[in-house]
């Protein structure tokens, strides 16, 4: 059984992602560290994230940096959202994708493109959305308990931006397929979104 997750940041994707890799028992990839680890390298490089030839040249080698500290930060996201708009990084980083998608046993990918491009035969599609402010409210609460200030508005302009990059890019642009189903988690905690992911999927796959 092949699970698609796609969302916006700060959706909920990544964790719902995990809750259903654990319930159902199959192996879980979340493909916006590749992303996160091709930004980081450029950085790392000090080369420019809008440069086709930079972020392509970054793709090599990204096994050691998947373990990097920084990819979590905000800053690191933009930097993916950057580079995740040039096709050749998208298609350099495709091939692992499929790979992990194609094991014995099935498994659970999240992203911006699993249910439209990298995973378009996956049995269960599920588009997990909430409001901006919901999404900026959680990750100002997360960075707050890591201990970074920020202020909610500069998060929530954040949020705005990489929505709009995700959205408009032309390669692979982040979008609901059209046999996905619509989870928006705008009134749930964490274990609501889960518990209604999991029914979904379960739903699903009986029907
Ligand atoms: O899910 P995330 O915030 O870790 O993703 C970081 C960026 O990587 C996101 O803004 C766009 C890009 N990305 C993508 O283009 N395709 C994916 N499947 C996953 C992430």
């Amino acid at each position: 059984m092949i699970i698609a997750v796609d969302g916006p940041t700060a959706s909920g994707k990544g964790t719902i992602a995990k809750a259903l890799a654990a319930h159902f028992g199959l192996p879980h990839l979340d493909t916006g560290l590749l992303y996160r680890a091709v930004g980081r390298q450029v950085q790392l490089n000090d080369g420019d994230p809008n440069n086709p030839a930079d972020a392509l040249a970054a793709t090599h080698f990204l096994d050691a940096l998947l373990l990097d500290d920084f990819l979590r930060s905000e800053e690191v996201g933009g930097l993916a959202s950057r580079v995740s708009v040039h096709p050749a990084v998208r298609q350099a980083l495709y091939d692992r994708q499929r790979a992990f998608v194609e094991q014995p046993g099935g498994a659970v990918l999240d992203g911006r493109d699993i249910g439209t491009v990298i995973a378009p035969e996956a049995e269960v599609k599920l588009f997990v959305t909430a409001s901006v402010e919901a999404r900026a409210r959680r990750r100002w609460l997360e960075m707050t308990g890591r201990e970074i200030e920020i202020p909610l508005a500069e998060i929530e302009q954040d949020i705005v931006r990489r929505d709009a990059r995700d959205i408009n890019r032309k390669d692979a642009p982040l979008k609901a397929a059209p046999d996905a189903l619509i989870l928006d988690t705008t009134s749930f905690d964490k274990e609501q979104a889960i518990e209604a992911a999991i029914e979904a999927v379960k739903e699903r796959l009986s029907s």
